[in-house]
């Protein structure tokens, strides 16, 4: 099935929060934002601003008639400053116009005095003066400090990985209108609709039911928006609650990329220890999360950084430690991957300097070191159905990977300013939302008399094609046309405490609900047909929108069993609700089973360096990717396509700049450089892992929508070895983003 949304997105007719035509006087707000990154208001003057005509309301902390607090796991986030701020582009207040250019006009017109405090934005400096957002958490296994002394070989080294933007096409905003009865109705470019109704009763100070959340659709997330729509939704709430008028609000580009959180940076010492036969014995890390000011979510991404610490390796004895450090840089927040591509470029790191430090492959260090059925995983929950090492020898078999090294040794022999590296990057990646009670879900489906269907989840649309995968889920249960079934928009009134959609498992979690709604349904309709054709229910199936029984065509049409089961007063309309079975996490002893399965990979990526300019070009990144059974192929290898570009990336150009006063330096696209189709690797071949995919994942299809982001990390180890081809006093080192800037010094170091 093609993706549904795929014509209206080309032809520009899916309507985002700014394309949601306005009721007549809808106002217009702009967010004031600290200029300092850290300090004390002394004074806020609003009244030249509030003097502008078609200024409606200038609003801060004390409008707010509930609680001015939006922190989601740890309540440390005022939604406007009070008396202190933390980062540059803090919200302080929020304007509220006849119309948009009057509004931020209005924003040069505030006078703010802070008196200024020092301004921390490197996570190490923080942790050494004990700002830490949450104690630090340890992970282990086995035990390290018995284990160096056993250790035939022992490195050490420093990892450094860079933040990212997320820069969704659509920037945050929302909509936001007075209901009846003092209630509101907020239209939110939100991964997590029930946060935002939450939160916004929580400021507005109402309960939840007066808080009503729409979302249509999103022009991306990426995990920007899993928290960080909140304070923008609840803007607009409150203004519009207090005026009684609605009052709509979207980001500017630059005001998004400097006031939201990013991909968190890390900063971080590894320890590795192998034995002669290239086993590794024991591998010990002290990370470095730079949280920004507040938690957000960086408790929870701390939690996944260690779970994935170890990527697809088996190490006996471990000891990963993660510092989450508080600095004045917006709070940092989920983005694909969630910590775990953080965590997995130092264990990839660490095996990169051994390798080159013992003269010999990565691969073979890590083809060594595969985790197998029945190992246990650093956090006690034990290995199955491991797929890594088939993954890994089906990449070998279907793209020759001795092959791929031989030419390129040809190639560096023949080329002297011209290089090539090859590096294999594997992936481990446990699906679940670290935190068990989030692994639930709904959906509400709706059978009208004509036989179409209405159906509704928690599942939030971004670009994935969760919607498209939600009618198949239908339509396979009924075994009816897709044409018959619309997704409504995901909404808080429709489909209650939803979580965000996020971790991947939007489909997994969503489309179970959805098939249990489905399936009790299909039932009921079993039971009607079984009476038409005075029959056993168990004799009655529907197939191609036709009732069978015993395997043998009725002339019983769909339409004629709804049309039927509605005038025998039959329930058209079910709810289904899913929670994961068999996960569980004990976080006091750090072990459980946290995860409904594992995602595995490999993808053999080669890139061709100028060794003039320090400028390159990624031939081919080949893969071999476990999707279990894809439900949807062209989906799911779209889906490994746009993570794999997020991780080169990430790894390659994406750099953020921040000035030492807490500015970011690069707030706009022509100082922040994502790739584009220049950048893309010529050549991207995505094999599927043959398998049966598990129980657990929807229709036997696995999560896709992060693990694909860290075969990305590849690119930077294929870099750094056509560096060292060209420059063999290069002293590897872990540094990403590795821009060509950074290339080019290291191609002449000395
Ligand atoms: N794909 C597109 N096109 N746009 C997005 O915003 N977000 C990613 C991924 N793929 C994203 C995307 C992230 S961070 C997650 S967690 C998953 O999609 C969420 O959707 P799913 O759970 O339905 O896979
Ligand atoms: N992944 C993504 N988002 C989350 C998670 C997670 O594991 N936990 C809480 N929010
Ligand atoms: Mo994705 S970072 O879990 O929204």
């Amino acid at each position: 099935m093609k993706n549904i949304d795929s014509k209206n997105h080309v032809t520009g007719k899916s309507v985002y929060v700014d394309d949601i035509p306005v009721q007549t006087g809808t106002l217009h707000g702009a967010v004031f934002g600290s200029p300092k990154a850290h300090g004390k208001i002394i004074n806020l003057n609003l009244s030249e601003a509030e003097k502008l005509e078609g200024i409606e309301g200038i609003f801060t902390f004390k409008d707010i008639p509930g609680r001015n607090q939006i922190g989601g796991i740890i309540e440390d986030e005022p939604l406007f400053a009070e008396h202190e701020v933390h980062f540059l582009g803090q919200p302080v207040a929020f304007v509220v116009a006849e119309n948009e250019t009057i509004a931020r006009k209005a924003l040069k017109l505030i006078k703010i005095e802070i008196e200024e405090w020092e301004v921390i934005t490197d996570p190490r400096e923080a942790q050494k003066k004990g700002h830490l957002l949450i104690p630090p958490r340890t992970f282990k296994m086995g035990n390290v400090a018995d284990e160096w002394a056993k250790c035939d070989f022992i490195f050490e080294g420093k990892v450094e990985s860079g933040g990212q933007e997320h820069l969704y096409i659509e920037t945050q905003g929302s909509y936001a209108y007075p209901m009846d009865n003092g209630s509101i109705k907020i239209h939110s470019s939100t991964q997590g609709a029930t946060l935002v109704q939450k939160m916004a009763a929580r400021i507005l100070g109402v309960p939840m039911h007066r808080v009503e959340v729409d979302v249509a659709r999103l022009g991306g997330g990426f995990g920007g928006k899993e928290d960080q729509a909140t304070p923008y939704a609840c803007m607009a709430a409150l203004a519009s609650y207090i005026l009684q008028k609605p009052v709509k609000l979207s980001l500017h580009r630059l005001d998004d990329m400097q006031m939201t959180g990013k991909r968190h940076p890390y900063s971080s010492d590894f320890k590795i220890g192998l034995s002669k036969d290239y086993k590794i014995v024991a591998f010990q890390a002290k990370m470095y999360q730079n949280g920004g000011a507040a938690n957000d979510l960086s408790p929870a991404i701390t939690e996944r950084t260690l779970f994935h610490s170890t990527n697809a390796y088996y190490i006996p004895n471990t000891e990963v430690i993660v510092y989450s450090c508080k600095t004045n840089l917006p709070p940092n927040t989920a983005y694909r991957g969630f910590g775990a591509p953080q965590g997995m470029f130092v264990i990839e790191s660490a095996i990169a300097k051994a390798a080159c430090e013992l003269n010999v492959s990565k691969r073979m260090i890590q083809e060594k070191n595969f985790i197998k059925e029945n190992d246990l995983f650093q956090y006690g929950q034990i290995a199955e159905n491991v797929n890594i090492n088939n993954c890994y020898q089906t990449a070998d078999q279907t793209y020759h990977i001795d092959q791929i090294e031989k030419e390129i040794e040809e190639f560096n022999s023949k080329n002297t300013n011209s290089k090539k590296g090859m590096a294999v990057m594997p992936i481990c990646f446990g699906i679940s939302f670290t935190k068990t009670p989030m692994n639930q879900a709904r959906a509400l489906v709706h059978i009208y008399q004509d036989g179409s269907l209405g159906i509704s989840t928690g599942a939030v649309e971004m670009g994935q094609a969760v919607n498209t995968k939600m009618i198949q889920v239908a339509a396979k249960v009924f075994s009816i046309k897709t044409e018959r079934i619309k997704i409504e928009s995901t909404n808080t009134t429709r489909v209650a405490n939803t979580s965000p959609t996020a971790a991947s498992s939007g489909a997994d979690l969503n489309g179970n609900a959805l098939r249990i709604a489905c399936e009790n349904l299909l039932e009921r309709l079993k039971q009607t047909a079984s009476k038409m054709l005075l029959c056993n229910v168990s004799e009655v199936s529907i197939e191609n929108e036709i009732v069978l029984k015993n395997g043998k065509k009725t002339d019983i049409l769909w339409e004629q069993l709804i049309e039927t089961a509605f005038l025998d007063r039959i329930a058209l309309t079910e709810n289904g609700h899913y929670a994961t079975p068999v996960i569980h996490f004990d976080k006091t002893k750090e072990t459980g089973h946290p995860f409904a399965y594992h995602v595995y990979g490999t993808a053999v990526v080669t890139v061709t360096l100028d060794c003039i300019r320090g400028t390159y070009e990624f031939d081919d990144v080949k893969i071999v990717h476990d999707f279990g059974n894809s439900m949807n192929s062209i989906i799911d290898n779209g889906q490994v396509e746009g993570a794999l570009m997020q991780g080169i990336g990430w790894v390659t150009m994406e750099e953020l700049a921040f000035a030492k006063d807490g500015k970011l330096l690069s707030s706009s696209l022509t100082t922040y450089k994502v790739p584009d189709i220049y950048s893309a690797p010529k050549n991207v071949e995505i094999t599927a892992l043959k398998t049966e995919g598990p129980e657990l994942a929807l229709l036997r299809s696995k999560a896709v929508g992060e693990p694909p982001f860290m075969y990305g990390i590849g690119a930077y180890f294929a870099l750094i070895k056509a560096i060292k081809a060209f420059n063999s006093n290069y002293k590897i080192d872990f540094d990403a983003p590795l821009t060509p800037e950074k290339v080019l010094m290291r191609l002449y170091q000395k």
